[in-house]
């Protein structure tokens, strides 16, 4: 028998990563009026992005998931929106070609706003402050009054990304994503780069067999999905403050739903099986995300998935590897063997942003891209070792033109860093570099699936003989 759960439960358990309210009761205020807002999704939402995630489980389909490190008050704007969207549909419509599946796309986007640290404060110049946790909770600025935790920040963050949401719904289902449109998608500073001509062809390509099939009778009007597409909404459920006044009873079923996003993962300093994030997050029934890293003991993993996920629910568990490109062949194939010998279902998908994060010589916190690559590498090739599927991945990045990460074929070095650097966190790879990666990713698809069609016909032959 579990547990009883509440969406207030977590309160009894240790938790981390919390910052200090000096002011309760203003607290509790911003909850209740968070508790009387509309959910910003939908549980039959989630219920069909697991049912998706299911199908990537099973190896038939593959799971994009990206957007920024921390979405940002200052950065709000449509047309910041719509290029991320933009450059997360083109990934996927390469990614598409190479894997010769159903890509299911999920943003880090509308909601992404907390960020856990790796210290309680920040030094400039002798003076120490409480560090920076997000927008959602103080500002970024050093002084003493914006880094102050505001409750009232949670009802900005909340009225962002419902007008985020909003947008993200329009142009999924509105027209944008018409496939037929798929080289509007290309934006005006990468089409003249390598990787937008090399996009520019594949659209060529598309714009063939949408021809073919329309003389078929295979037309938008006919095909729901060749003029809409399906888009989903994630973040790391860190804050809890804000996802328990957005946590919602199902009327359909009765389950509870975390109603601020479609997916929520769990982070990398906050997997406590007996911690307030684990309790949180059982007793909701969205898909759920866990970052694995170096520390992740396969044994506490198998115990984690007792508590998520008690009764093997293909499409409820992604496990988001974020290892560092030079770890990732070194600890991953033990949690990937266990988790495979216990028979748990899980989409296993790959973060190579977070275990890659280095110091320039300038000073800028940066990752490079060679690096990046490399992990996604790691990953593909121990999954190919132990037998399973490598489903999917998990990137920091936006549509902008952004100087943040190292290299590419746009050949970004630390001189350049400072042009561009906008983020306000982790560095994230920009449009140019989302493309290219996502090009490098579907060869690495492409190879495995014709590796997994020979192996296929290699056995149908040997069974036949
Ligand atoms: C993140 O995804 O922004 C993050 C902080 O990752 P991790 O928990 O893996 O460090
Ligand atoms: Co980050």
């Amino acid at each position: 028998m579990s547990q009883p759960w509440s969406p207030e439960g977590w309160r009894n358990k240790p938790i981390r990563q919390v910052p200090s309210y000096s002011d309760e009761t203003a607290l509790a205020a911003v909850r209740d009026t968070l508790g009387n807002f509309p959910p910003l999704v939908f549980a039959g939402e989630a219920r069909q992005l697991k049912r998706s995630l299911a199908q990537v489980a099973a190896g038939k389909a593959f799971l994009l998931q990206g957007g920024d490190c921390a979405e940002s008050f200052a950065e709000f704007h449509p047309n910041n929106i719509r290029d991320t969207f933009r450059v997360l549909l083109q990934m996927a419509v390469v990614l598409t070609f190479g894997a010769a599946c159903p890509v299911v796309k999920v943003g880090r986007m509308a909601g992404q706003f907390a960020k856990p640290r790796s210290s309680d404060v920040e030094v400039q110049n002798g003076v120490e402050l409480p560090a920076y946790r997000g927008d959602i909770v103080n500002g970024i600025e050093f002084d003493e009054a914006a880094r102050q935790p505001d409750p009232q920040r949670m009802i900005r963050a909340y009225n962002q990304a419902a007008a985020t949401l909003n947008l993200l719904r329009a142009f999924a289902q509105g027209g944008f994503a018409d496939l037929h449109k798929v080289h509007k998608w290309n934006l005006q500073f990468v089409s003249g780069s390598s990787q937008g001509r090399r996009y520019d062809e594949l659209a060529q390509r598309i714009d063939e067999a949408l021809a073919f099939m329309q003389a078929c009778g295979v037309t938008p009007e006919t095909v729901q999905q060749l003029r809409e597409t399906e888009f989903y909404t994630s973040h790391e459920a860190l804050l809890l403050d804000y996802e328990q006044p957005l946590t919602r009873v199902d009327s359909l079923t009765g389950d509870w739903y975390a109603c601020s996003a479609h997916m929520l993962w769990i982070g990398d300093r906050t997997r406590q099986v007996d911690g307030a994030h684990v309790e949180y997050l059982r007793g909701v029934h969205n898909p759920i995300g866990m970052k694995c890293g170096p520390t992740s003991d396969p044994e506490e993993l198998l115990r984690l998935l007792d508590v998520l996920n008690p009764n093997n629910e293909p499409g409820r568990i992604t496990l988001i590897s974020r290892m560092g490109w030079d770890k990732v062949e070194e600890f991953l194939p033990r949690l990937v063997r266990r988790v495979k010998e216990e028979g748990r279902e899980v989409v296993w998908s790959c973060d190579p942003m977070h275990g890659n994060t280095i110091k320039s010589g300038s000073g800028f916190k940066t990752r490079p891209f060679d690096r990046i690559l490399q992990e996604v590498r790691g990953f593909f090739a121990v999954h190919r070792a132990e037998g399973t599927y490598a489903g999917g991945v998990h990137f920091e990045m936006t549509g902008q033109d952004v100087t943040e990460c190292l290299g590419g074929a746009q050949a970004i070095d630390d001189t350049m860093l400072a042009d561009r650097y906008h983020t306000h966190c982790d560095p994230r790879l920009n449009a140019n570099q989302a493309l290219e990666l996502a090009f490098l990713i579907a060869e690495e698809l492409k190879a495995e699936r014709l590796a997994r069609d020979q192996e296929a016909s290699t056995v149908v032959y040997a069974a036949g003989e």
